[in-house]
């Protein structure tokens, strides 16, 4: 099976490479053609333009940036290309209104699309440990089923296109309330002098503990915000997304509201390519 992959950044790269270590054919493009070389030199197809990828393949897997990514890359020839016969697998996170959309536009011309966002990092992805939460119908699921779990050892069926997406955001907002919750934490304790060892342990024994803390608290005490596996620029657009699925819903939006200001204000600071983490320097009043 031929799969074109459309989009080779930072989690892009080594989910195909993924597949190229489970022996499928993969035809990779990428914007910017340069952070697709590592992937060609084990054994993938390149291609300058994305419908060069998807005339060639019969799965198309997006891995893009956000939804006027996937516009810029899908719609400009999505008449030229005969989707009988060829399934899109949309993977990166953008909202279910989004995804509903896609489904309609590439329904209507005859190909079949579902959407499988992931939960994970850069990491997880090199092992095949991301989490996959599938919105397909069952069936769907089933055919796809031994091809997704290149990337996850259990993909989880959600449920109808666009419950997965929304999976995706509720788990996203967890990341950053957790953030900016832990943030103002770590800067009273870090700003009055106490010990952040003992803080810790306090906490760890609490029932407000959380593993994220743990996980992001050398990056947020070091205030060190390089190398980023995730950058604030795509937690920016998820805080975005989750507010508009909120409101759909009649949610309540204003705790969002306030993070997407914050990020915002870090964006507009030049620190969106930064890890999100970042998201503390400006609770922590950085400016
Ligand atoms: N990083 C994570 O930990 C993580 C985890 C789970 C889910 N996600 C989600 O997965 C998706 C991909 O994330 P990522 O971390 O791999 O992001 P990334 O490194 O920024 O890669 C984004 C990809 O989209 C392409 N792109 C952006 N704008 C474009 C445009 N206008 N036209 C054509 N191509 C465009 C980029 O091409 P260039 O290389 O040319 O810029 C790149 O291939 C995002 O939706 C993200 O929210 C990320």
């Amino acid at each position: 099976m031929k799969i074109a992959f459309l989009g080779t950044g930072l989690m892009g790269r080594p989910m195909a490479s993924r597949l190229l270590q489970a022996g499928y054919e993969v035809v990779a493009y990428n914007r910017t053609k340069v952070k697709a070389f590592p992937l060609e030199s084990i054994g993938a197809k390149l291609v300058d333009q994305p419908e060069e990828a998807i005339e060639l393949a019969s799965v198309i897997i997006l891995m893009l940036a956000d939804f006027s990514a996937i516009q810029a890359v899908l719609f400009p020839t999505i008449n030229q290309i005969k989707w009988e016969a060829k399934t899109i697998i949309q993977m990166g996170t953008i909202s279910s209104q989004q995804s509903l959309s896609l489904k309609e536009e590439i329904e209507k011309r005859d190909g079949e699309y579902l959407e499988a966002p992931v939960l994970g990092s850069i990491a997880e992805a090199e092992k095949g440990e991301l989490v996959v939460l599938v919105g397909a119908t069952q069936a769907q699921f089933e055919r796809w089923l031994s091809l997704l779990r290149c990337f996850s050892p259990e993909p989880v069926y959600v449920g109808a296109v666009g419950q997965a997406a929304t999976f995706k955001l509720a788990l996203n907002q967890l990341i950053a309330s957790l953030t900016a919750s832990f943030a103002f934490s770590l800067g009273l304790i870090k700003k009055k002098g106490i010990a952040l060892d003992l803080f810790m342990q306090v906490l760890r024994r609490s029932s407000l503990y959380a593993y994220h803390f743990d996980k992001k608290l050398d990056r947020m005490w070091e205030e060190n915000y390089t190398n980023p596996t995730f950058p604030l620029r795509l937690l920016y657009k998820d805080v975005n997304l989750m507010i508009e699925e909120g409101r759909e819903v009649g949610l309540e939006v204003e705790t969002l509201s306030v993070l997407s200001h914050l990020l915002g204000k870090a964006m507009d600071q030049g620190w969106g390519e930064r890890d999100y983490t970042a998201l503390s320097s400006i609770i922590l009043g950085r400016t």
